[in-house]
């Protein structure tokens, strides 16, 4: 802060330093003198220094919490187009509600590539970060991969703890690479474990029919997918990818500059 107010009383600055209560610490200098000069009342000096403090507590939260998510992009609903998607405007507002999650129920986003599937994943996962939800994204390859390690240091049962400390869990790209008979246990164990207790987002550009391609057992898929939609919305994306799209649009524009 750039003023020439004084310094606040030194009992004062430790007082606040220990309580760590720093946006009131950098304000407190400033406002003591615009307090006095305005002659605002006690309770508004009061009101303006805590509101100062929370403001700044929620947005350092909500800046770990983005951390903690490792999306790895940022996208928004806002920047989600519903018109040139396939996901009809009453799902689509149902999911911005973000009531799904608060009820622990599941997301299955279904459809071939470019089709909006992760952008929608990670748009909602930024929403629910921003009304105070912790959330985790993972790619089912990584996330198989974080189980793996698990099972080498006979900790698991821990990684799928911490994992499940969020309440919305985010899986993209299930089915892009096959898993093995371990990794597919390992990941059952962790649906199974999230069933009814915490909000899972699931992406896939496999068809729930031909989710045995990818997965070595016909019972592990069976059983997958019947936790996966049984409280949930399922949501299949189609149409052209919007990559392609965007190729084109770009393709156009530079041979109509070229003219
Ligand atoms: N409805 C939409 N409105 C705005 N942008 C969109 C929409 N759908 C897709 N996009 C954009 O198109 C690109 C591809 O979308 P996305 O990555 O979500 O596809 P995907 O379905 O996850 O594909 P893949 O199966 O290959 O992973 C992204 O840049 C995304 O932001
Ligand atoms: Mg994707």
């Amino acid at each position: 802060m750039s003023s020439n107010a004084p310094a606040l009383a030194p009992d004062l600055d430790a007082a606040l330093r220990r309580l760590r209560l720093s946006a009131i610490r950098h304000l407190a200098p400033e406002l003591l003198v615009t307090s006095k000069t305005q002659r605002w009342s006690p309770e508004d000096f009061l009101r303006t220094l805590l509101e100062a403090e929370i403001t700044s507590r929620d947005a350092s939260n909500s800046a770990a919490r983005l951390k903690l998510a490792g999306f790895p992009v940022a996208k928004t609903l806002e920047e989600f187009d519903v018109s040139q998607s396939s996901v009809p405007r009453p799902t689509f507002d149902y999911l911005a509600s973000l009531e799904w999650i608060r009820a622990a129920e599941n997301l299955c986003l279904v459809g071939p590539a470019g089709t909006g599937k992760s952008h929608l994943l990670v748009a909602l996962g930024h929403e629910a970060v921003s009304a105070g939800y912790k959330v985790r994204y993972f790619s089912a390859p990584a996330l198989i991969e974080t189980l793996y390690r698990g099972l080498a240091d006979n900790s698991v049962g821990k990684v799928i703890d911490q994992v499940l400390r969020a309440d919305l869990i985010l899986i993209d790209e299930i089915g892009f690479a096959p898993m093995d008979d371990t990794g597919a246990q390992l990941f059952f164990r962790l649906i199974a474990a999230a069933y009814e207790h915490r909000a899972l987002g699931v992406a896939s550009h496999w068809p729930f029919e031909e989710w045995g391609r990818f997965l070595p057992e016909h019972n592990t898929a069976v059983s997958l997918l019947d936790r996966l939609v049984h409280h949930g919305v399922v949501v299949v994306t189609s149409g052209e990818s919007f990559r392609m799209k965007e190729a084109r649009a770009r393709g156009g524009q530079f041979s109509s500059q070229k003219k």
